[in-house]
C-alpha cells in the first residue's frame, strides 16, 4: 500500500520508523486515517499509534518536541519539524456500564487487541509503518471490503450497548461518506433503542459526538431528521418534541456562527415563555447580549416576534453619539449622560424613526434635553 505524504512528511515518518526499530516497537497508522486513505482522501492529521508506550517511545527521540501527554491514556502530542503529530499507545479497554467512558486495562497491548476495541469494522484497519515507507496491512475484520462496499459493521454485538455514541458516529460516516448500516447493526442499533442503558451514560459523550455530527453545514439538517425518524434521540430521552422544520427556519434567519452547537443546544434546551416586553429599546436590551446561537433556539422554540424584530431591524441600529460629544454638548459627567443615550436610542428604534445619522442624534439632544 501507498500512502501518498508530502516529501517533508514523508522524512519524518521514515525516521520515525528507524527509531522503532531501534527501540524495539511497532509503529502503525489506524483508523480514519487509514478508512480515509483508501477511499483517495488524503488524510490531514497524523495519528500514530504505538504497539508499546507511545509516552517512552516519543521521548526517546531528539528530534520531537513534546507538547502534551496523557500518562492515564498513554497518548503524547509532539512537533517535529513543525508538523504536530499524536501518538497513542496500544490499549485494551472496558466499560463498566452503558453508555460510561471505557476504562484502561492494559496499556501496551498486541495490536489486535487495540484493534478490537474500536467502532467499526472500516475503523479497524491498521497498516504498520516501515521505514522503506512500504506499509504493511492488518486488517484482521475485513474492513477494506466494508470501506470498498460503504458498510458499517461493528466488532462485537455489545458495542452499541457499550458505547451508543457509536450509532451517531455510524451516522456521521453514513451522510459524510454514504456509508450504511450492516442489517445485523440496523437491528442491533433497534435491540439497543428499545432499551437504552442511560443511567451511566456520559452525556459529555454524546454532546461531542453531536456537535461533530451536526457540525457540518451540508449535513445537520438531514443528520437532524434521521436523528428524529430513527428515534436516535432515545440514546438521551423517551420522548422528543423538537422538529427539523423549526431549527432550519430559525438558522436560515438567524446564521449562527456554530450550526454543530445551535442544535445540540436546541435538543437539549427547555422552553420558555417569551417574556413581555413593551418598547423596542426592551427588545434591543434583552437581546443584545445574547449569543447567536441562543437567539436562534430561542426563536425556533418560542417563534417570538420580537426576536424577529430584533434580527431584521433593531440589531443594525447603534448610536453614533458617545459620552464625549454629550461632554462637548456642555453636559456634565454623571447619570444623566447615560440616560441620555439611552433615551436618543429609544427614540432611534422606534418605528419610521427620523433619527438615522449622528447630526440627527445631536438635533435630538439638543432639541430634547437643553432648554
Ligand atoms: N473510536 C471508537 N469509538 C468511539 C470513538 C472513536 O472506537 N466512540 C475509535 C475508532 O477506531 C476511530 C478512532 O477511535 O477510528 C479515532 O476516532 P476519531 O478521531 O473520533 O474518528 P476517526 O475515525 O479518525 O474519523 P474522523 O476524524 O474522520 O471523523
Amino acid at each position: 500500500m501507498q500512502i501518498k505524504f508530502s516529501d517533508k512528511i514523508n522524512n519524518i515518518i521514515k525516521n520515525l520508523a528507524l527509531e522503532a526499530e531501534r527501540f524495539g516497537v511497532k509503529i502503525y497508522f489506524v483508523g480514519g486515517l487509514i478508512r480515509d486513505v483508501l477511499m483517495g482522501i488524503n488524510p490531514c492529521d497524523i495519528d500514530i499509534l504505538v504497539e508499546g508506550n507511545a509516552i517512552e517511545f516519543v521521548k526517546s527521540l531528539n528530534f520531537a518536541q513534546i507538547k502534551s501527554q496523557h500518562p492515564d491514556f498513554g497518548t503524547i502530542k509532539a512537533q517535529i519539524d513543525d508538523i504536530d503529530i499524536d501518538f497513542a499507545s496500544t490499549r485494551t479497554e472496558k466499560y463498566p456500564h452503558s453508555g460510561t467512558l471505557p476504562v484502561m486495562v492494559k496499556l501496551g497491548c498486541a495490536i489486535k487487541d487495540d484493534l478490537i476495541r474500536r467502532d467499526f469494522t472500516v475503523n479497524a484497519v491498521a497498516a504498520r509503518i516501515l521505514p522503506s515507507l512500504e506499509y504493511e496491512i492488518i486488517d484482521l475484520f475485513n474492513g477494506i471490503s466494508d470501506i470498498g462496499q460503504g458498510i458499517l459493521k461493528v466488532l462485537h454485538k455489545n458495542s452499541y450497548i457499550d458505547d451508543p455514541t457509536r450509532i451517531l458516529r455510524g451516522l456521521d460516516f453514513k451522510l459524510r461518506f454514504n456509508f450504511n448500516f450492516s442489517g445485523q447493526d440496523e437491528k442491533l442499533i433497534e435491540q439497543y433503542l428499545k432499551n437504552p442503558g442511560r443511567e451511566y451514560l456520559s452525556t459529555d459523550r454524546v454532546i461531542l459526538t453531536l456537535k461533530k455530527l451536526f457540525g457540518s453545514k451540508e449535513n445537520a439538517n438531514r443528520a437532524f431528521v434521521e436523528f428524529i425518524e430513527k428515534k436516535y434521540y432515545r440514546i438521551l430521552f423517551d420522548d422528543f418534541y423538537r422538529n427539523a422544520r423549526d431549527i432550519n427556519e430559525a438558522i436560515e434567519i438567524f446564521k449562527p456562527q456554530s450550526i454543530g452547537e445551535t442544535y445540540v443546544k436546541y435538543i437539549f434546551e427547555q422552553k420558555k415563555e417569551p417574556p413581555a416586553l413593551n418598547s423596542p429599546l426592551e427588545i434591543y436590551k434583552h437581546f443584545k447580549n445574547m449569543p447567536d446561537v441562543d437567539i436562534c433556539v430561542y426563536y425556533a422554540l418560542t417563534h417570538d416576534k420580537n426576536a424577529l424584530l430584533y434580527q431584521n431591524t433593531l440589531k443594525n441600529i447603534k448610536l453614533e453619539i458617545k459620552g464625549c460629544d454629550l461632554l462637548n454638548l456642555g453636559f456634565c459627567q454623571g447619570k444623566l449622560i447615560g440616560e441620555i443615550l439611552d433615551k436618543t436610542l429609544e427614540a432611534k428604534l422606534a418605528q419610521n424613526s427620523p433619527i438615522t445619522n449622528f447630526q440627527d442624534e445631536i438635533n435630538y439632544v439638543k432639541k430634547t434635553f437643553i432648554p
